[in-house]
Order: C-alpha cells, then structure tokens, then sequence
C-alpha cells in the first residue's frame, strides 16, 4: 500500500523545480530589442526577425500563425493520394519567412493587414500546388499542397536566348517545383542567385527541401519580377502607387494585380476565367479559416484581375527542347 510519506519528496521536488521551469520557458522567448535611429524604431526579435528592421518591431507572423492554422489551410496535404506526402510542414514555412520578415513579409501594417497579406500569399501557393478538384473529399479548396513538382513534364524548360545568362546544365530539367513552382532556366537562376543557391546546375534542390521551396516562393512574391514593375508584395501592401498609365490599365493596389504580376495573361485580363476564380477562391477561403473573414478582402475592383490590362504581355520562349 502507498502512503504519504513516500510521496513528500516527489511533492517537495515539484515545488522546487516549478519556479526554475517556468524561468527557463520565459528565457527562452526572445526578448524584444529596440534601437531608434533618426527617430525610427528598429527591433530585432530572435531568429525570426534577427536584422533590425522597422517591420520587426511589430507581430511576427508565429504570433498569429500557428501550426494548427497551417494543418487547417492545408487539411489534405498528407492524405495518402497527395504528392508530396510528408514534405511540406509548418516549421519549414516558418523558418522560409524568417528570411523576408525583416523586410516586411507578413509584418507590415497591423494585425489585419499582416494576415491578409499571409492568406493573400498562401492563396496563391494553394492554387498552385493543388490537386483539388469538383468532387475530392473536403472539397477543391482542401488540397493546397498537394504537389511538390510537376509529374510528368513535357519538356525541360530550357530556353536557349539565355544561354549566356543562365546557360541550361546538362542533363538537367527545369519543370515545375516549389511552393509558387518554377519553371524555366531563366526563372530558377535569378531565384537562386537571390537565395545564394546553385539552382541552374541543381534544380531538384527545391523538391528536396521545404523550406528552400518556401523561400523560393516569397522570394517571387517579394521581389519584381522585371525592373520598372513593382513586386507583388508592394502592390498587395500598397508600397506601389499606380500611375496613369496604370489606373487606364484598371491596375490597382491589391490581389488582383498580384496576379497579374505572377501570372499576366495566362490569368489576368481575359474575363472571368477559370484560372482566376481558383486562386480567388483559395486567398478567401484561408480568409474565412483564419478568422479575418473574407469581407475583408475589398470589392470585385481590388480582388480581381479579370477587366486589368496585363503589365508584362506574355513572352515566347524561343527554344523548348
Ligand atoms: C506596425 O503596426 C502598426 C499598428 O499596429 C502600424 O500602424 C504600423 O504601420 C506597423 N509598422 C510597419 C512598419 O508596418
Ligand atoms: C488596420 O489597418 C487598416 C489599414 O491598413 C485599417 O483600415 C484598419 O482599420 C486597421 N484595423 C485595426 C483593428 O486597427
Ligand atoms: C534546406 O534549405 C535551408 C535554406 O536554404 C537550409 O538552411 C537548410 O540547411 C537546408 N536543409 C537541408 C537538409 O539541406
Ligand atoms: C505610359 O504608357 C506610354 C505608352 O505606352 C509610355 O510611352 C509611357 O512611358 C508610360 N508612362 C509611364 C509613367 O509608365
């Protein structure tokens, strides 16, 4: 039989030990650093926002984005007919934004701007990476993540007229991969010079590796696709301001010209396309599934990109060998 005696000891070390636990939880929360320059505040954070940046100062995208709201958004990614079981996780896409928290990616603005932004980005890795379709269990909207890679590429997306810039490597393929996939010499070399990584010669890097695949995708988001255009990023937050040209063009800060940015005319200014109303689809429903709701998400001007004139009117590839 037990009696009390036997017990004093454990209780005294729990009461011992529970102070020093709780020390250590707290120790462990990086602690917020903040330096003012010319009257700016600049904060770094921890890991997840090291540089000292304005942006730092405020949520990071961990505080409002956690591993639950990722298993919601992305429900079907592991279930057994997906593509790319077990590859994609939480942590990867977390530690992928660490790179471009500082520079505003998830934190600019406040609550509700930084997770429209998310669900805007994430809407758009959802639509690309889908294998949803009309009657999968869950529905279309459930199966964000599905692919890692294009399956069965035709081609290997080598374009020739950059064989000085981003010369094709032998016995290499440039199909589709990632969480925005790339394809073509021409995409992957400037992604992996912007992300310090020999993507020309290895490709299959980024099906190897989440959170490079992440990085891969908010660097496109991030950063212009073309000098004189503005990134996704600037024209979602409203860094980008339309000139004439552009308001003529019905081109104006917020989803719609994202896509247009990414995608041109194989989505934008075609009418109300197929193509546009999936990635649509996908940015409102996570709106709906992390809270903000997707009345949020501003009128039919803003969100679509059907009646916009295309800024980078599609280009031929020369070769495709
Ligand atoms: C930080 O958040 C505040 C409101 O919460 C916002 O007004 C401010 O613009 C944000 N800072 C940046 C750099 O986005
Ligand atoms: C957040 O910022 C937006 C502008 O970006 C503003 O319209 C909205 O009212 C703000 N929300 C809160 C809760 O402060
Ligand atoms: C995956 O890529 C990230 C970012 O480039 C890198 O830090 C990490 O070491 C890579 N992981 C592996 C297993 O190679
Ligand atoms: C507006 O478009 C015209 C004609 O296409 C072009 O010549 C001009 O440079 C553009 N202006 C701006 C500010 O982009």
């Amino acid at each position: 039989m037990l009696n009390f005696k036997m017990f004093l000891p454990v209780i005294c070390l729990i009461l011992i030990l529970s102070p020093a636990i709780s020390y250590a939880d707290e120790s462990a929360v990086p602690s917020k650093v903040v330096k003012v320059v010319k009257g700016k505040k600049y904060c770094t954070k921890g890991w997840e926002c090291s540089t000292p940046s304005v942006y730092c100062c405020n949520l990071t995208i961990s505080d409002y984005f956690q591993t639950y709201q990722f298993e919601n958004l992305f429900s079907k990614r592991n279930s057994p007919v997906a593509h790319a079981v077990g590859f994609w996780d939480y942590e990867s896409f977390i530690h992928a934004a660490a790179l471009f928290q500082p520079l505003g990616f998830g934190t600019t603005g406040n609550k509700t701007a930084q997770m429209l932004e998310l669900s805007a980005f994430l809407g758009h890795v959802g639509a690309k990476t889908s294998c949803g379709y009309g009657v999968a269990t869950g529905g279309p909207l459930a199966w964000g993540l599905c692919y890692n890679k294009e399956m069965s590429p035709s081609s290997i997306y080598c374009d020739d007229y950059f064989k000085l810039t981003y010369p094709c490597a032998p016995g290499v393929s440039y199909h589709g991969r990632g969480a925005l996939p790339l394809y073509w010499n021409y995409n992957y070399g400037p992604v992996g010079e912007g992300l310090k990584q020999d993507l020309l010669n290895h490709p299959e890097y980024i099906e190897q590796n989440a959170t490079l695949a992440f990085q891969a995708a908010i660097y496109q988001w991030m950063k212009p696709q073309k000098k004189g255009l503005p990134s996704a990023h600037d024209a979602f937050v409203g860094n980008w301001k339309p000139n004439k040209n552009d308001t003529e063009a019905k081109r104006v800060p917020g989803f719609g010209t994202t896509m247009n940015l990414l995608y041109g005319d194989s989505v934008c200014g075609q009418g109300d396309i197929d193509s546009m109303n999936i990635i649509i689809s996908h940015y409102l429903n996570y709106l709906d599934l992390l809270g903000i709701g997707r009345e949020e998400a501003g009128p039919n001007e803003v969100l679509s990109c059907a009646e916009q004139k295309v800024f980078n009117p599609s280009y031929t590839p020369s070769t495709s060998s």
